[in-house]
């Protein structure tokens, strides 16, 4: 029946009871109301009031059960639907409105796909501008310093010495930005040897990264390889930045299965309930692409672990 129709006839009922009940039940009414009158018709008011309530409670859950959802629903954690129970227009509704989440689910999945790649192919550009414009510029810079500095009275010959390591470090600097903006050991060394160098790159003083890359892991995809090396490049990133870590695990691999699973675990102070930012949720519309999952966890024992599992299959 129509949520209309269920609500019509609800009241219907109760009111047709309720004249029923004063046309031919004991109910007396006189023109001049005494009390004890006065006390029955309120007190079937108050019945009939408390039936409505109840009734419009049990005929309206299904719409409150769906605002619930409506207000909660995560598209980075796709699969929530409502079982549409009976038929009717609530029914209808539910429906409907898991309809909508499916195509918004897959309409966020392909945007999050083009604007992914959009960012990652500009930071291709940028990396490769800084490596052979800037990075070119300040080698040749380099060697005519060198050259002058050979030819340099002594005392001008300390200061361009000085001037040369200055060069030197922007130049590591930007190469070390060029890398971090485009993995190109992903491309050229594969993806074991580029967390490898991930691991090197985030060991500092405070910090120390132990890194442990299963044999054998299945080969992945392109894709899934840069989704793997960017969900690890975050995690480090965190807890280098928000964790006051002293210790992270880096793990990878095989589930088993033909997948492949990262850990990336940290000793630090824990998530304590902070909000997700563009970095986590960036590592969850990263792993969606691929089909992958991301839990973000504070274990008990303190520290956070993150852990992305790719499902095997990935080409
Ligand atoms: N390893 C971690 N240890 C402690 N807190 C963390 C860790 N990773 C993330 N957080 C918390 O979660 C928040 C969201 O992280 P994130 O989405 O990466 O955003 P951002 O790093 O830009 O702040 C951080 O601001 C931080 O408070
Ligand atoms: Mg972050």
């Amino acid at each position: 029946m129509s949520l209309f129709g269920r609500i019509f006839s609800l009241n219907a009922v109760m009111l047709v009871v309720a004249v029923l009940l004063l046309l031919f039940g004991p109910v007396t009414i006189s023109s001049q109301a005494r009390a004890s009158e006065a006390v029955i018709v309120v007190g079937g008011m108050i019945a009939m009031l408390i039936a409505n309530v109840v009734l419009l409670r049990v005929g309206l859950a299904p719409l409150a059960r769906l605002t619930r959802v409506m207000t909660t629903v995560d598209l980075l954690r796709p699969g929530t639907r409502l079982a549409a129970r009976g038929r009717g227009d609530v029914a209808a509704l539910i429906g409907a409105f898991n309809t909508m989440l499916e195509r918004l689910e897959s309409e966020r999945a392909t945007s999050a796909g083009r604007a992914l790649q959009a960012q990652e192919a500009e930071r291709h550009r940028i990396a490769q501008e800084l490596h052979d414009e800037i990075g070119q510029t300040l080698t040749a810079v380099l060697l005519d310093l060198k050259r002058v500095a050979k030819l340099a009275p002594d005392d001008v010959r300390d200061q361009l010495t000085q001037v040369q390591e200055t060069t030197r470090n922007s130049l590591d600097e930007i190469r070390r930005i060029a890398r971090r903006l485009r993995p190109g050991v992903l491309e050229e060394l594969g993806l074991a040897s580029a967390l490898r160098a991930l691991a090197t790159e985030f060991t500092t003083a405070g910090l120390s990264v132990r890194k442990q890359v299963g044999k054998d892991l299945p080969a992945l995809g392109k894709d899934a390889e840069l989704v793997v090396y960017r969900v690890a490049q975050e995690s480090l990133t965190n807890a280098a930045r928000h964790a006051g870590a002293r210790h992270v695990d880096l793990r990878l691999g095989g589930d088993g299965g033909g997948g492949v699973e990262l850990s990336v675990r940290d000793d630090g102070k824990g998530l304590r309930g902070a909000a997700e930012g563009a970095g986590l949720r960036g590592m969850r519309e990263r792993a969606l692409l691929i089909g992958a999952t991301v839990t973000v966890a504070s274990p008990p024992g303190g520290g956070t672990a993150v852990t992305l599992r790719v499902p095997g299959g990935q080409t």
